[in-house]
C-alpha cells in the first residue's frame, strides 16, 4: 500500500498534474501547485459538483465568498475558542506532534498486527477458514484488537474531557518519539489551527484578520441577502467552492492534508424540526454523487459521529478508501441554528426568515455538505491509477479516470509528421476545441503516444494516417478497452461527446 501511493505522487509530479509548492526553495510543508493536467482534473471535479449541486437543484443557488471575513465572524462561529488541535512536545527532541494523532497511530499499529494476524491464519488454512470465529478465539487477535478499540474509545473521551488524560495515555503506552525514540513528553497545549494576518499598514491601526479556516461561514453571514435578494423559500441552499486555511500540524499525505485547501460547500436552510429529514435526505444524496463516479461502491462507507463538534446535533462523514486507508472525504452535519444565532447575536441583527405558510418568523436550521476538493482529487487519482499486464505480457500504465473528469479528451496524432497529415490533425483539432479540451501531439512511434495518453487519462485518442487523405476518415482508440475503430471525421464530435459530457 505505500508504494502504492509513492506511486501516485511520483505519477502526479512527473506528468504534471501536482508539484510541491515553490519547490526551487526546496517546498512548503503541506502546500501544493496544480500543474497543467491538475488544474484541469480539479476544474472538472468542481463543475461536476457545481452542476449537481446548483443547475440541477432550483433551490439552491451559488456564492463567492472573500476569504478575508470580518474578525468577530470567527468569534461568533467558535472558530477563536475551539478550533484547537492538542499538541505535545517531546523534551528532549524538541519534536512537536499532534497528541491524539501519536495514540491513534499507536492503536492503529496494534489493529495492523491483528490484521498480520488474521492474513497468516487465512493464507494458512485457507477455504477452512472463518474470520468471525479466528478474531473471538485467538489469544493474542483478542488482546490487539480489545487494546486498539479501548484506547480509541479513551482515546474520544479523552478530548472531549481533560487533555492530561492524552498525556496519561500516552505514558501508560510509553508511546515513544517516532523520530528519536525518546519518552520525555511535556503537557498537551491547545494550538489554534486558523492562519492570522493582518488589514492595513500602520502598527496602531492594523485590524488582526484570519484566513478562513472553511467556506461555511461566507455562506451564514450572507444568508438573508441571498434570500430577499433572490426571493428564497426554505427549504433553500447556498454553495460555494474556495480557499480554506488550517494551520495544520500534521501535515503528510500529500494532498489528503494540507494548510491550504479548497472546500466545496453547501448549507442548506430548512425549518427548525425538520433538520433530520433532511440530514438523511443529504446524506444518500452526497452518497449517490459519489457513486456516480464509478470508483466502486465498496470505497466508500458512512462514519456516523458519536462525538460532535460544538454545532451540530448530528453528524456523519463519507469515508472513502485511500491508498492509507479509510478516511474522511465528506461531512454532512446537521448545524442546528448555531451558526445564524451566533451571528445574531454578536452583530446584534436579526438573521431571520418569515416562513409565509406557517405565518412566523425564525432562525433555520441547517444541513450542510463540505467536500474537501483535494481530497476528491486524491481520491480519484490514486483510484484511477493502474498497472495492466496486457495479452503479450507488457505493462501499460494507464489512469481510468472517470472520462467526464479526464483533464484532456481526446488526443488528435498524425500517424507520421509529413504528407500532410499533421496540417490534416491541426484542422480537425480546430474543430473539435470549441467543445473539448484537445492535445496534439507528433513525437515518437505511435504506440509510445497512446501510452503516453493513457498515462495522462485522455479517454480518445485519433489518429490521421494515409487513408485519412483518401476517405476522411481516422481512427479511435479508447483508452480503456484499448480497441480501435475507424469512424468519419465528421462523427467524431458525437462519439466524444456521449462519453464525456457531464
Ligand atoms: N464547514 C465544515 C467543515 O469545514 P470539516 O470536516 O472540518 O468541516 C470538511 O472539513 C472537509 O474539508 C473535509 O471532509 C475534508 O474533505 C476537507 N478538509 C478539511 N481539512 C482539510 C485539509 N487540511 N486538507 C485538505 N482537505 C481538508
Amino acid at each position: 500500500q505505500e508504494d502504492i501511493f509513492k506511486n501516485v505522487v511520483s505519477h502526479a509530479k512527473e506528468y504534471g498534474f501536482i508539484f510541491p509548492s515553490s519547490e526551487v526553495y526546496d517546498g512548503l510543508s503541506a502546500v501544493y501547485d496544480y500543474a497543467q493536467n491538475g488544474v484541469e482534473l480539479k476544474k472538472n471535479i468542481r463543475e461536476y459538483w457545481w452542476k449537481s449541486m446548483v443547475q440541477m437543484n432550483e433551490n439552491i443557488v451559488g456564492l463567492d465568498a472573500a476569504i478575508l471575513m470580518h474578525p468577530t465572524t470567527w468569534k461568533a462561529s467558535g472558530h477563536v475558542d475551539a478550533f484547537n488541535d492538542p499538541l505535545i512536545d517531546n523534551k528532549d527532541s524538541k519534536k512537536r506532534y499532534r497528541a491524539d494523532v501519536l495514540v491513534e497511530d499507536y492503536a492503529e499499529k496494534l489493529n495492523q498486527k491483528a490484521q498480520k494476524e488474521i492474513e497468516k491464519a487465512r493464507a494458512r488454512f485457507g477455504d477452512a477458514f472463518n474470520e468471525q470465529e479466528f478474531v473471538t478465539t485467538n489469544a493474542r487477535v483478542i488482546e490487539y484488537l480489545s487494546k486498539y478499540k479501548e484506547i480509541l474509545s479513551r482515546l474520544a473521551k479523552g478530548m472531549s474531557d481533560d487533555l492530561q488524560d492524552v498525556k496519561a495515555l500516552i505514558e501508560e503506552l510509553e508511546i515513544a518519539d517516532p523520530e528519536t525514540g525518546s519518552k520525555n513528553w511535556t503537557d498537551v497545549k491547545q494550538f489554534n489551527l486558523m492562519f492570522g494576518t493582518k488589514l492595513g499598514a500602520s502598527a496602531d491601526s492594523a485590524m488582526d484578520l484570519y484566513l478562513r479556516p472553511e467556506t461555511a461561514q461566507g455562506i451564514f453571514v450572507n444568508f438573508l441577502n441571498v434570500q430577499k435578494s433572490g426571493r428564497m423559500k426554505i427549504p433553500f441552499g447556498i454553495a460555494q467552492t474556495g480557499k480554506a486555511f488550517r494551520n495544520e500540524i500534521v501535515a503528510r499525505q500529500f494532498i489528503f492534508r494540507m494548510r491550504e485547501f479548497e472546500q466545496m460547500e453547501m448549507q442548506f436552510f430548512v425549518r427548525p424540526g425538520e433538520e433530520m429529514k433532511w440530514y438523511h435526505h443529504w446524506k444518500e444524496t452526497r452518497l449517490n454523487w459519489h457513486l456516480s463516479l464509478g470508483l466502486g461502491k465498496e470505497n466508500y462507507r458512512f462514519h456516523d459521529h458519536e462525538k460532535l463538534a460544538h454545532y451540530a446535533n448530528a453528524a456523519a462523514d463519507i469515508e472513502f478508501n485511500f491508498p492509507f486507508g479509510f478516511k474522511e472525504l465528506e461531512g454532512i452535519h446537521s448545524r442546528t441554528d448555531f451558526d445564524l444565532k451566533a451571528h445574531e447575536e454578536y452583530s446584534g441583527r436579526k438573521l431571520q426568515y418569515f416562513d409565509p405558510e406557517l405565518n412566523e418568523n425564525y432562525v433555520p436550521y441547517v444541513v450542510e455538505t463540505s467536500v474537501g476538493l483535494d481530497r476528491m482529487f486524491l481520491a480519484v487519482f490514486a483510484t484511477s491509477l493502474k498497472e495492466e499486464v496486457l495479452e503479450d505480457g507488457s505493462t501499460r500504465t494507464v489512469l481510468k479516470l472517470p472520462s467526464v473528469l479526464a483533464p484532456t479528451k481526446v488526443a488528435i496524432l498524425p500517424l507520421v509528421k509529413k504528407d500532410g497529415l499533421p496540417d490534416i490533425a491541426k484542422k480537425i483539432i480546430d474543430d473539435l476545441k470549441w467543445d473539448f479540451t484537445v492535445a496534439y501531439d507528433e513525437k515518437d512511434a505511435v504506440g509510445r503516444r497512446y501510452r503516453r495518453q493513457d498515462a495522462l487519462g485522455t479517454p480518445f485518442c485519433v489518429t490521421v494516417d494515409h487513408q485519412t487523405i483518401e476517405d476522411q476518415t481516422v481512427t479511435i482508440r479508447h483508452r480503456d478497452t484499448m480497441k480501435q475503430d475507424r469512424v468519419k471525421i465528421s462523427e467524431l464530435k458525437d462519439i466524444i461527446e456521449n462519453e464525456v459530457s457531464m
